[in-house]
This record gives structure tokens, C-alpha cells and sequence, in this order.
């Protein structure tokens, strides 16, 4: 049996991943900042993280990696939006962002390598809203808005593109992944997309053995 390993799966597209994986087969390691989520299953375990705590973290990752002979997909999907309705950066929030989307999921990604099967994927879930490419005022719905969000969302970028390089030797593929506009607490209710059909495509990415360090959108390739 597989094993995937998804952060942030008491709601959102973390909930429907975990769901996604069960249903197909998989060994779920879930993480959740409570640790306790109201889905049970006799292949999910739960596992309590901050991604804002670095102490957290360590132990979070030594528990998982005793209790686990290896992981063939982690997926980096918890995150946080802070600065919806700003448009211009706020430096405590900005801080507060970087702590949990970038600098937490490098330090909880970089503590779980060794754990990781060759031939494994890492899959970090990015946004559009961290391409570079779509920051100008032509191509995105909101330039001005969530400034420390499209920060961190472009950061974990390069992480993924450099983390692709060390891994080749490895054989672990690393992909950014944007989810679509998604009706989440992040995404809010307007969005297009359900939780559960963006949970669909980025498991197919998932399983899937990509080209590695790509930013991909439904199987096409984005812009960084
Ligand atoms: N929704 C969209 O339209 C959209 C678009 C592009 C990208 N994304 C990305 O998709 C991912 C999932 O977001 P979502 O839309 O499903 O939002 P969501 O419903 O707000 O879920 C966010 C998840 O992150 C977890 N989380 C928050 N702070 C955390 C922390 N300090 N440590 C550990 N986990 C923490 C939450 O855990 P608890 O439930 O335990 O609090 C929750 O599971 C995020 O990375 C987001 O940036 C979303």
C-alpha cells in the first residue's frame, strides 16, 4: 500500500485530498493544527502540526517518521491568507505568512526527506498568485491585492524549483501545483471550483511522474 502524506486535512482541499487517497487505496498521514479531525479510517492518522512552530515541527516529523516505513507522496497543502482585502504589505502579517506558507513547509519538507521512497513526488500547493508571470494588471483578477500571500506563494515557487534539482538523485519529483479558485475559507464562497474537483486534478498530478520542478495547473504547464 502507498502512502501519501497531506498537511492541512481537517477542511478545504486538505479534507478532500485525504478523502481522494483513501478512497483510492492509499495510506493517509494527515496532519491537522488541533490534531484531531472528525474523519475516520482505518488507513488515516492524524497527526497534530504548527506550522508556525518550529519545535512543533521537529517533533511532529520524528513521531511521523517512527511510525512510518516511508512516504511516496507528501503534499505541502496547508496555508494561510492573511491579507485578503490589502493592498499594500503589512509587515506583521507578511512575517506571519512566510512563517507558515514558506519557511514552516520548508523546515517540515526538509525534515522528512530521508523519509521520503525514491521515486516519490512532493507536491507543493502553490497559486497563481505567486507567478510572477501573472502579476501584472493584464493577467491577474487582483494586482493589487494579498501582496505577503502572492510573496510566499512565489517563494515556495523557488523552493520547489530548487528542491527539484537535489532530489533528481533521489528520483523524487517535486511539482508546484495551483488548485484552481477553490471554495474554501481561502477561496471564499464565490470561487469556481469545489474542493473535491481540485482535490481530482491535483491527484492525478500527484500520482502521476511529471516532468520535475514544473508549476503545473491541470495537468498544462504554468508560468512562474
Ligand atoms: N482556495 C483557493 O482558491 C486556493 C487557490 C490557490 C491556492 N490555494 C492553496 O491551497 C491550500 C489549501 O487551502 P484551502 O483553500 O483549502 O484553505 P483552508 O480551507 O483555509 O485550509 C487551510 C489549511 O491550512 C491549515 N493551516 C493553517 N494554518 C496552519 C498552521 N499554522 N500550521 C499547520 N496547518 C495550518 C489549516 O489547518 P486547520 O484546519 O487544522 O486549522 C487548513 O487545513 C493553501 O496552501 C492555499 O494557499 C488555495
Amino acid at each position: 500500500m502507498k502512502t501519501a502524506l497531506i498537511t492541512g486535512i481537517d477542511r478545504g482541499i486538505g479534507r478532500a485530498l485525504a478523502e481522494k487517497f483513501l478512497a483510492e487505496g492509499y495510506a493517509v498521514i494527515g496532519t491537522s493544527l488541533s490534531g484531531e479531525i472528525n474523519l475516520t479510517h482505518q488507513n488515516l492518522s492524524v497527526y497534530q502540526l504548527d506550522l508556525s512552530s518550529p519545535k512543533n515541527i521537529a517533533s511532529c516529523v520524528q513521531s511521523i517518521s517512527q511510525n512510518t516505513k516511508g512516504i511516496d507522496i507528501l503534499i505541502n497543502n496547508a496555508g494561510i491568507l492573511l491579507d485578503k482585502e490589502e493592498t499594500k504589505v503589512i509587515v506583521d502579517k507578511l512575517r506571519k505568512t512566510l512563517e507558515v506558507n514558506l519557511i514552516g513547509t520548508i523546515d517540515f519538507t526538509e525534515r522528512l526527506v530521508s523519509s521520503i521512497n525514491a521515486g516519490g513526488h512532493i507536491v507543493n500547493i502553490s497559486s497563481t498568485a505567486g507567478s510572477l508571470e501573472y502579476a501584472g494588471e493584464a493577467k491577474s483578477h487582483y494586482p493589487y491585492h494579498y501582496p505577503d500571500y502572492k510573496i510566499s506563494k512565489a517563494a515556495l515557487n523557488m523552493y520547489a524549483r530548487t528542491l527539484a534539482l537535489r532530489m533528481k538523485e533521489k528520483n523524487i519529483i517535486v511539482s508546484s501545483v495551483h488548485p484552481g479558485w477553490v471554495r474554501t475559507e481561502i477561496g471564499g464562497e464565490c470561487a469556481d471550483v469545489s474542493p473535491e474537483e481540485a482535490a481530482e486534478e491535483i491527484f492525478k498530478t500527484a500520482i502521476s511522474r511529471p516532468e520535475t520542478g514544473q508549476f503545473w495547473f491541470k495537468g498544462e504547464k504554468l508560468p512562474w
